[in-house]
């Protein structure tokens, strides 16, 4: 007898229109200019946190040629590698190519995921340390919303510390929101430990809104203020290893600074002390 046809099999997903299409799954809007999105995960999509992909949407038909090509730029992926789905955290630039767009999107909507991810904020370009230092400004957070997430990062240092520079207050929730998700997960709640011996230290501070850390993370460091607040050493190549991810002219400072604490700069290639990456504008 052949197999009768399983007549209550769930109808087949809808067919992406787009090359390399992903459904958003859900969306989340902080301030005028934040965002995160989360979408479906390609099933033979494996990636190393702390790496990017190119994501985007179709672009307006060419106006003399009619044609259309797809619109991308490079995103951290924000979420842990054993994450179902994936996600996103952007800034919506008013007259950005795509995220004057992107900030639209609305789930059951497709972006475009191209599934080569790439990147300089892994942990193989780094030697082993015991502390490691993430510092963020603004939307460069996303890279480390996916190492907190990872395991490795608590079996790899005694201590993590993230530091996330904003200008403004609303912008630090994602961040904050991220360090008590982490705390109230079961996992990594235990890999991480309570009170004293917690590994996961957290040091937001903003530069043109009144909040309780105010001043740019560089300028904590020069006058030892953050050390002191933390109860930490300044930074050494022995005990120290760091990752960088803001706009240009923090992640050109901060590399200045971190060379003359003694790191070197590692790649993939070459592990050493620190990595810088960009973060995504539009
Ligand atoms: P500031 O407000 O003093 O410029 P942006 O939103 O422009 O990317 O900035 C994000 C955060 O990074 C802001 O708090 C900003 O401070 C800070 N920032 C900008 N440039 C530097 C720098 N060279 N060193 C340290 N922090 C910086």
């Amino acid at each position: 007898l052949r197999p009768v046809k399983d007549i209550d099999a769930k109808p087949a997903k809808a067919t992406p229109t787009l090359p390399d299409a992903q459904t958003v799954t859900e969306v989340e809007h902080y301030t005028d200019r934040l965002f995160r999105f989360r979408c479906t995960r390609p099933a033979s999509l494996r990636f190393r946190s702390g790496e990017f992909v190119m994501i985007g949407l179709m672009d307006d038909p060419d106006p003399a040629t009619g044609k259309v090509k797809p619109l991308l730029r490079a995103y951290s992926i924000a979420s842990p590698s054993w994450d179902d789905e994936l996600e996103f955290y952007s800034i919506k630039v008013p007259n950005g190519p795509l995220t004057s767009k992107l900030q639209h999107i609305q789930p059951g909507d497709e972006v475009i995921l191209r599934p080569k991810p790439v990147g300089t904020l892994v942990h193989d370009a780094l030697l082993p340390g015991k502390r490691i230092w993430f510092f963020a400004t603004g939307t460069g957070i996303a890279p480390f919303a996916s190492l907190l997430r990872d395991p490795q990062t608590y079996s790899d240092y005694d201590e993590v510390i993230l530091t996330h520079t904003c200008r403004e207050v609303g912008e630090l929730t994602y961040g904050a929101r991220l360090i008590e998700s982490i705390r109230s997960d079961e996992l990594l709640a235990e890999l991480i430990g309570e009170g004293f011996h917690e590994k996961l230290r957290y040091y937001p501070t903003t530069t043109r809104e009144e909040s309780p850390k105010m001043g740019r993370i560089t300028d904590l460091m020069r006058s030892g203020e953050v050390f002191r607040d933390l109860g930490v050493e300044p930074l050494c190549p022995q005990n120290d290893r760091a990752m960088v991810c803001g706009n240009l002219a923090f992640n050109l400072e901060i590399k200045a600074m971190l060379e003359e604490y003694g790191l070197r700069e590692g790649a993939n290639s070459q592990p050493a002390e620190y990595v810088v990456e960009k973060a995504f504008l539009d």
